[in-house]
């Protein structure tokens, strides 16, 4: 067990909301949702003390981006201090939240991927609402936006994805659900128009 992250759990209970990190096998089954053969830009939400981040790293090409979103300042200190020498990596101590204006500020239009272990089940309504339409945005068409959680309750809510498949990983203390939600726009060759945000707040409503 990694003493960093116990001692971080003490500190934020609700933050890190785990006392362990995930488990090499987790690790190894999440990164196989994404596929590595081309350049990636891929973005993290809460990377903690950057399991998934050192694999992310290792698998992906000298070309491909990893933008990693921690609000944890200790887990941030140590994220700089393993990447230190990968310019590849892009360390923000803050809010996930913050993904369009640090794409931006980078000049970097899209992600392929976006993987979180953030807690969403605990997120306020609203906040868990704006930061799934901001991850939606961020991802380029045929993208993927990939989490693991305790619970699958982001799956009702997460109603602007064209597709969602989940599995229940039980190596892993606790039992996760592993779930992809893909960006798609287009449809039998066409493309699907985009709902507007009214219309996605409406389905939320509904969800
Ligand atoms: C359950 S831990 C997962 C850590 C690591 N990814 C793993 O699998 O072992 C959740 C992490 O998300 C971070 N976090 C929680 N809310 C966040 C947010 N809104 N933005 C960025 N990081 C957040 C916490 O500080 C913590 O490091």
């Amino acid at each position: 067990m990694s003493a960093l992250f116990f001692k971080r759990f003490l500190q934020r209970p609700f933050q890190i909301a785990s006392i362990m990190p995930s488990s090499k096998a987790l690790v190894k089954r999440v990164a196989r949702k994404m596929d590595f053969s081309q350049p990636r830009v891929i973005a993290e939400y809460g990377p903690g003390e950057g399991v998934h981040s050192r694999e992310i790293a290792r698998r992906m090409s000298a070309d491909s981006k990893l933008l990693l979103f921690e609000l944890d300042p200790a887990f941030c200190r140590d994220l700089k201090r393993q990447f230190a020498g990968d310019p590849r990596v892009h360390v923000v101590n803050g809010d996930a939240a913050r993904l369009p204006e640090e794409l931006e500020h980078r000049g970097i239009p899209h992600c392929d991927y976006i993987l979180s272990g953030i807690p969403f089940s605990i997120l306020e309504i609203k906040k868990k609402r704006a930061l799934l339409e901001k991850t939606y945005e961020a991802l380029a068409d045929g993208g993927s936006f990939i989490i693991y959680q305790v619970t699958n309750e982001l799956r009702q809510h997460a109603t602007l994805f064209h597709r969602a498949d989940s599995e229940y990983f039980l190596q892993n203390i606790p039992p996760m659900f592993i779930t992809v939600f893909q960006k798609t726009n287009r449809l039998n060759g066409h493309r699907r128009p985009l709902r507007r945000t009214a219309e996605l707040s409406t389905n939320h409503r509904s969800a």
